[in-house]
């Protein structure tokens, strides 16, 4: 591999809070399919061991046809965590790339093909709103409370939960996150997304314990009441999974007798409970591939999912839950191929591009946050 250099490029972007948000330049803008998949075979092969790719069971089929490793946010994780290549290139979004830097070698890269893949629900829970919201409630209470954060969570969020004793969790073990919180303290504050909270509280028996926090509303806001309950849900939400509603499980158990339903747990709540099943991108996936031939799955997640699994398991009938209102997820669709083929053309010219770098005063601390749930 040729030394390194870091690009310097001009941007005007201001609303990506990385100042190294790169543009796609011109010439790679029209790239045709085959052109593009036999430059970016080339650039791997120069590449070699060097380069590691990274893909979220989300992104377009031409990502994770590249991809040396495909799975949920956990897997991803844990991946990254036992990678040796110099550069690990994330299908994904940013605060996926962001904890595969945390957890990578200071010597390792992050490579987001595109900044601009940023989850909006990630973005509902800014660190400076939650502290505001800490200090209200814990105002209001003498009880120990332990903030948990889903993995879809910037790294100053990650690092603040670590420093009150909380952690991270993603959809496949967000109830371990749960049992950890309540043996070391008496509360727990759930950030950003409400629906995997209140899917995880019943998912416990804790249903009853349950509060919503919107901290867009100041009126209805009341730190007092909201720690009389055991589980204060942060009022976030994933648009892409709010979409599914109990009427389109009843549509399709009309459509087809022998319809199983499985969901992701960001759904609402009447939705999970309507489903067969719940469960991370990855429990969807082995449900699917675990199926009978003939077997009906409905899947209640982003689209490009559904499409993989269809082309995974023909043997299997899977649809999509809502039909043609299923969508996809905007952010995840930011990764471009084109992108992927920049990227690695510009490491084989010796130029990094889109490396994602969490400030150093993060990172320990949403380590730590990270750590713990890796241990669990
Ligand atoms: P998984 O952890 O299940 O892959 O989910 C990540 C995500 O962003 C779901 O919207
Ligand atoms: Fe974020 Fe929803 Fe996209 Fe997942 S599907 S990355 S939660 S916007």
């Amino acid at each position: 591999m040729p030394e390194m250099e870091t690009a310097q490029f001009e941007t005007d972007l201001s609303l990506f809070k990385y100042d190294n948000l790169e543009q796609l330049p011109p010439e790679y803008r029209d790239l045709g399919e085959a052109e593009r998949t036999e430059r970016i075979e080339r650039a791997l092969d120069t590449l070699g061991d060097d380069v590691v790719i990274l893909g979220h069971n989300y992104q377009r089929r031409e990502i994770v046809e590249h991809a040396d490793f495909i799975g949920d946010s956990y897997q991803l994780s844990k991946e990254a965590a036992s990678a040796d290549a110099d550069y690990v290139i994330f299908g994904g979004v940013t605060f996926m790339a962001e904890s595969a830097d945390i957890i990578t070698d200071d010597s390792q890269r992050v490579i987001l093909p595109s900044m601009e893949a940023s989850c909006p629900m990630a973005g509902m829970a800014e660190a400076l709103q939650v502290d505001a919201a800490w200090a209200e409630l814990t105002a209001e209470t003498d009880a120990n409370v332990i903030p948990i954060t889903y993995m879809n969570s910037y790294a100053d969020l990650k690092a603040f939960c670590a420093e009150q004793g909380g952690l991270v969790c993603t959809s496949s073990n967000a109830h371990k996150a749960f049992e950890y919180a309540f043996e070391k303290g008496d509360k727990v504050l759930f950030l950003p997304d409400k629906h995997l909270g209140e899917n995880t509280a019943y998912r416990l028996g804790l249903e009853d314990e349950i509060v919503e926090w919107d901290p867009w509303d100041p009126e209805s806001k009341d730190a007092s009441k909201a720690v009389e309950n055991d589980i204060i849900l942060w009022d976030g939400y994933c648009q892409v999974h709010e979409r599914f509603r109990q009427s389109h499980i009843e549509q399709i158990r009309a459509e087809y007798d022998d319809a199983n339903v499985i969901v992701h747990p960001e759904c609402r709540r009447e939705v999970v409970e309507a489903a067969d099943r719940a469960g991370s991108t990855a429990t969807i996936c082995e449900t699917v591939e675990n199926a009978d031939p003939g077997d009906t799955w409905a899947i209640g997640t982003e689209i490009h999912l559904t499409n993989h699994l269809q082309r995974w398991h023909p043997e299997v009938n899977v649809v999509p839950l809502c039909g043609d209102a299923c969508m996809d997820c905007n952010a995840m669709r930011q990764i471009d191929p084109n992108y992927l083929t920049w990227v690695l053309e510009e490491l084989v010219a010796g130029r990094e591009r889109n490396v994602i770098r969490v400030a150093p005063e993060e990172k320990d601390l949403a380590q730590v946050a990270l750590d713990r749930m890796l241990e669990i």
